[in-house]
């Protein structure tokens, strides 16, 4: 990808579904990964950095097939220096219009005498060696010297001179373990650029994590210095302490673009929609006091800042929460609204659904506006989510569960589920409560020894009769899944989400055990 002609336009690279999907417990399967890769692209985000092909099989189908199908963005696979690597990297985004290959290697003596156990002569002969075979290629190639804000700045510079020396198009100055501060990141973008001038002829980025909480501080900074391209992540998920976040940096400049002068081409309209999914589908909450998007960011608790709020919005709020796209959360279906309402309703809101998808979409509906007489846009974006993904995901499903509770016995539970081979089998268990039975009765009816590791229930909407959203994580031999189920029966969303969970983990562990285990890993 070349620079764009405008100089102040700066290129929002995401890395959720890999920097992010590297977070403990995040387990996206292919279909998963694809939803989030095609709300990146209504989101307008210029690169999705769609994985890791080399990892896993797994890995490898979900970038091919957002290679394949996610229109837009340039999609970006991220491969080691190793030639194995790169030619996964490259399978795996060939066939996407505009493909691009991001390599790395570390600059750092910790990791090149620790983890890498080499010298810093061969860690230069594997980047030329590692951009030129990227480059045999592709002509969008990024070059990242991981670990560089701890590595010394002229041995950097002069692996970064030879990635542009083979034709490198992005130069990525990683602060891998969250540890610079911005004038310190300044300091260090402002001298590289005089050790190396031809950086001005390329892209030069910048990927921050959060160890310290300054990941989207110094991404700014970088950007002042002169990078044009961030690498962040919705809802700021990473590994450790996550990456700068995406809604955070795209909002700073779109805030405050009459003092900084620079600009992004998010539609930020999609920010609150792209971060809910990305919560959902990976189980990981935003916390509610969370910049942009947290419960509370659009929110007034004390009598003086609603008072003001209520006279005029700008006294106490810097930005408009429809700019984020966070309007009023509009009643769209009732229960008389028949299959052509619901599929306007979706292409309303972005999903174009036919067939069988709208079929056991109109199903469910009828079934939730049957018990909630006001059917709201989030309760569609819910619903649509969870029904995408059962007819995606062929492994087991819950077809049916009794329970009896009462505080006076321990409550028990027997659940029948369709197994991916397409029998019914059932299983009973007497819990703890009445989830914990369903979960324990699911494990012995699939005969799978799956431990629950995080278990998370919400309320898609407010009021009393609001769908219930619930996140599962379990482990199965040591791998993880998660799973979400929506209902409006707490006990049926929370029995949905444990089956798919742990369908996506017994799918995982097959995988894994079929590929070898990587080391070396960022
Ligand atoms: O944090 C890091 O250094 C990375 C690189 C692979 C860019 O994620
Ligand atoms: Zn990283």
């Amino acid at each position: 990808m070349t620079a764009p002609a405008d100089p102040n336009r700066v290129l929002i690279f995401d890395t959720t579904l890999r920097d992010g999907e590297q977070s403990p417990g995040i387990s996206l399967n292919t279909q998963e990964k694809f939803e989030i890769a095609q709300q990146l692209a209504r989101l307008g985000v210029d690169i999705i950095e769609a994985g890791f092909p080399i990892t896993s099989p797994g890995d490898f189908e979900a970038v091919q097939e957002i290679a394949r199908n996610v229109e837009g963005p340039v999609i970006a696979g991220l491969a080691r220096t190793h030639v194995a690597d790169i030619d996964a990297a490259w399978g795996a985004v060939r066939d996407s219009p505009r493909p691009r290959i991001h390599t790395f290697i570390s600059t750092s003596d910790i990791h090149i005498v620790h983890q890498l156990q080499t010298t810093r002569e061969d860690v230069k002969g594997q980047a030329r060696a590692a951009v030129a075979h990227a480059k045999q290629y592709c002509d969008d190639v990024e070059f990242s010297p991981m670990d560089a804000t701890r590595a010394e700045i002229e041995f950097t510079a002069e692996v970064c001179q030879i990635a542009i020396d083979e034709g490198a198009t992005t130069i990525n100055i990683p602060d891998t373990v969250g540890y610079t501060m911005p004038q310190e990141y300044t300091r260090y973008l402002e001298r590289l650029y005089e050790l190396i001038p031809d950086l001005r002829n390329v892209v030069l980025s910048v990927h921050c994590h959060d160890d310290l909480g300054l990941a989207v501080a110094n991404s700014f900074a970088g950007v002042l210095a002169g990078a044009r391209q961030v690498e962040c992540a919705i809802n700021g998920i990473g590994e450790r302490a996550g990456n700068a976040s995406l809604e955070e940096i795209v909002m700073l400049l779109h805030t405050r673009q009459a003092d900084v002068g620079l600009h992004t081409g998010a539609v930020t309209r999609e920010i609150a929609r792209t971060s809910r999914l990305v919560s959902r589908l990976t189980g990981y909450a935003v916390q509610p006091n969370k910049a942009i998007i947290g419960r509370n960011a659009f929110a007034h608790e004390s009598g003086i800042h609603q008072d003001g709020v209520l006279k005029e919005r700008t006294t106490y709020e810097i930005m408009d929460a429809t700019t984020i796209g966070l309007e009023a959360n509009s009643i769209v279906l009732g229960k008389h609204s028949g299959r052509h309402a619901l599929k306007q309703a979706l292409s309303d809101l972005g999903f174009e659904v036919a067939g069988q998808t709208l079929n056991t979409a109109f199903k469910r509906f009828k079934e939730i506006a049957d018990k909630k007489k006001q059917v709201t846009a989030m309760d569609l974006e819910a619903l649509l989510t969870d029904e995408l993904r059962e007819d995606a995901a062929v492994g087991y499903s819950l077809e049916w569960f009794e329970v009896e509770a009462s505080s006076r016995r321990p409550p028990h539970a027997t659940v029948g589920v369709r197994t991916p081979d397409g029998d019914e089998v059932s299983g009973s268990f007497t819990g703890d409560g009445p989830i914990d039975a369903i979960f324990h009765a699911i494990n012995a009816a699939t005969d799978v020894e799956a431990k629950l590791r995080e278990f998370r229930v919400d309320a898609v909407t407010g009021g009393q009769d609001a769908l219930g959203e619930t996140s599962v994580v379990l482990e199965v031999g040591g791998v993880t899944g998660s799973g979400q189920g929506v209902s409006t029966d707490i006990l049926d969303a929370a029995g949905r989400a444990y089956v798919r969970a742990l369908s996506n983990a017994v799918r995982r562990r097959e995988m894994v055990g079929r590929s070898a285990a990587l080391a070396g890993t960022p």
